[in-house]
């Protein structure tokens, strides 16, 4: 048996005391009595007893031997700003903004969202409230007053942290005025509201209710404010992501289990030592920025470079010019971004001195061959594919390479991580697949390991029924994924079982789109389907039921109707979830029990055959989808 076979056989079959091990390499105010009660399946509870901080681990334990290397280091090219943080100034920045959130009243177990653009003040947010023990819930930025609404009145925040503006491609993206409608759209309303002013787009305090961060930091400038020991289970953030229904779901994470997976894969997974530098690109309104620009770094003792910008202005080497500037070793991003850069001259990946570093992960979502073989080429460095989502927190498929080097396969993500349970099972049958390219629903056997949701915010019912239960007769975790696995046991990703879909390595879900669109008072009926796109892995394309038809058989009005509708999705949900294209048709393609056929759509659109037909209910609407495409 190989030594990584063994590694991740120990860890299913002799799992507390694999995970007993990986406990010790975190600090623990107690440690904890019992690794893992499984006695409420499928809920699990790790390290039962323990008390720790995520915020001492990742900050404060690094100050007795690195207190002023490089702990956060904070890129704009959108603005010029460029500063590095030793730990010591970092735990001093965490510390004015943790004496801040306290002096606005918050305390242990309060939520508090945050709603702001990549600059340094999020960071000191996240660390700030963990080290206090309140739950942060980021919202990407990209996210517009309907979609912050509804995550407001989930999450029922004390307090709200934002900013003035983000700045996307030298255009600046005011955030204020989203959040204020944001506030008069939900029915909950917070207590206060913390802004940092970049001085990018002036806006109006609303008095009694916003603070201005840079006068209470200097009334807070000396503040000391220590780490409190937490139960392992205490909540230590919850993070929103898309599902089936147009309600989105409160990923909520513990502290010791999510503080110790970290640990362990900076370790076996990245193969990250203290003093290294990681630039992950993501952003942390994803789970991708929360566990790998935020925590995992930091908790390695490596410095986190945190950037806000294009991979392409001021110019297309800028990432590499980075790497050769801040000797990065770890890069981690998303295959968007490296089809992006293909579009760039390919004498900018060799300008620089990139031989810092060591490998690039990519993930969020299917990296096609073509892609990792131009990156791999052209930089001349692993290329290291990893699966996982919002729900596991960190990988779920990927190589182990700190516990034993095994060669990537392109296309593939790789093989089950430690302590990840991965089966295969028939979605007609629900029995499991162990033969070589037999396609099946992608599960994990319970308990999940640390890390991974406790649960959903306020709704355990949810937790059960969506994710535990959609096998009959099973109690297996479903990804929502199809996948198949070779002769080598390497898994491949072949898409989503479910309505979600994913636009550049976010994930979205179409309900929530679909709705946005209904609110069109000239919308009948719509549906909301993710087609492949070159660039972006898949775009979503809207196809709509007028209600009032008289005016689309002129070119102009579709087109002015489309406009409104695009409108509208932007300014609710935001530009993210923008549909590529709307399509007007007379029906929606349905079969004759009213079931839509969102594959036959999708088949069409993507200049695929669309397959078994026969019980469709009338064929003309997909004519006319290929009318209108021209296909
Ligand atoms: O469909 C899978 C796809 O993205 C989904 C999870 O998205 P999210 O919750 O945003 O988490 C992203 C964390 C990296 C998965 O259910 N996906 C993610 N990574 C990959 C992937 N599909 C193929 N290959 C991957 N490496």
């Amino acid at each position: 048996m190989t030594k990584y076979a063994s590694f991740y056989q120990r860890s299913i079959e002799d799992r507390d005391g694999f995970w007993a091990e990986q406990a010790d390499l975190i600090d623990w105010q107690v440690k904890p009595s019992q690794i893992c009660d499984y006695s409420k399946p499928p809920f699990a509870h790790w390290f039962v007893g323990g008390t720790t901080n995520l915020c001492h681990n990742a900050v404060d334990r690094h100050l007795k031997d690195r207190a002023d290397q490089p702990a956060l280091i904070y890129v704009s090219t959108e603005t010029g700003q460029e500063i590095t943080y030793s730990f010591a100034q970092l735990c001093d920045e965490v510390q004015r903004m943790a004496a801040i959130l306290q002096s606005l009243g918050v305390k242990q177990g309060d939520r508090v969202l945050i709603y702001m653009p990549m600059i340094a003040e999020a960071a000191f947010a996240m660390l700030a409230c963990v080290r206090i023990g309140a739950i942060h819930s980021v919202v990407f930025g990209g996210f517009a007053s309907h979609s912050l609404a509804t995550r407001i009145d989930d999450a029922s925040p004390v307090l709200i942290i934002s900013a003035d503006a983000g700045s996307r491609g030298g255009k600046v993206v005011p955030y204020k005025p989203l959040l204020d409608e944001a506030i008069s759209l939900s029915q909950h309303k917070p207590s206060a509201v913390l802004m940092v002013d970049r001085g990018l787009s002036a806006f109006t305090s609303v008095p009694g209710l916003d603070y201005a961060y840079a006068e209470l930091r200097q009334q807070h400038m000396n503040a000391k404010v220590a780490c409190v020991w937490l139960d392992s289970a205490h909540p230590s953030y919850t993070l929103y992501t898309s599902g089936t229904t147009g309600k989105p779901k409160g990923v909520q994470r513990d502290t010791g289990g999510y503080t110790v997976a970290l640990a362990a894969s900076m370790q076996h997974i990245f193969e990250g030592q203290a003093g290294q530098v990681y630039f992950s690109t993501s952003d942390i309104g994803w789970v991708v920025g929360h566990s790998y620009i935020i925590y995992g770094p930091l908790l390695a003792g490596m410095a986190t470079l945190m950037y806000e910008g294009l991979p392409t202005r001021p110019h297309g080497g800028v990432w590499w010019e980075l790497v050769e500037k801040y000797k990065v070793t770890h890069m981690f991003s998303a295959p968007t971004a490296v089809r992006v850069l293909k579009k760039q001259d390919p004498a900018l990946l060799s300008a620089y001195d990139i031989s810092s570093l060591k490998a690039l992960y990519l993930a969020g979502e299917p990296l096609d061959e073509p892609t990792a073989q131009w990156i791999a080429d052209g930089l001349g460095k692993p290329i290291i594919d990893n699966y996982w989502q919002t729900e596991t927190g960190w990988p779920i498929l990927t190589v182990a390479n700190g516990v034993q080097k095994m060669p990537s396969k392109f296309g593939s993500p790789g093989v089950p991580m430690y302590g990840f349970n991965v089966k295969l099972l028939s979605d007609s049958t629900g029995e499991e697949l162990t033969g070589a390219q037999e396609k099946g629903v992608v599960v994990i056997e319970g308990p999940l390991p640390p890390g991974c949701l406790q649960t959903l915010w306020g709704d355990d019912e949810r937790f059960v029924k969506t994710y535990w239960q959609s096998v009959p007769g099973k109690l297996v975790y479903s990804t929502f994924d199809w996948g198949v696995r070779d002769e080598d046991g390497y898994f491949y990703i072949l898409g989503r079982t479910d309505d979600v879909i994913n636009v550049a390595g976010h994930r979205l879900g179409t309900r929530e789109i679909e709705e946005s669109i209904s609110s069109h008072p000239n919308v009948a009926e719509v549906a909301v389907v993710g087609v492949a796109d070159a660039l972006k892995g898949q775009v979503a394309m809207a196809f709509v039921v007028a209600k009032d038809t008289s005016a689309l058989g002129d070119a102009n009005a579709r087109l002015k109707l489309e406009g409104e509708i695009m409108k509208l999705v932007d300014s609710q949900l935001g530009a993210v979830a923008r549909p590529s294209r709307v399509l007007f048709l007379s029906l929606l393609p349905k079969t004759r029990s009213g079931k839509l056929l969102r594959r036959a759509i999708q088949a069409v659109c993507e200049k695929r055959d669309p397959g078994d037909l026969t019980t469709i209910d009338d064929p003309t609407p997909l004519q006319q989808i290929k009318q209108q495409l021209d296909v």
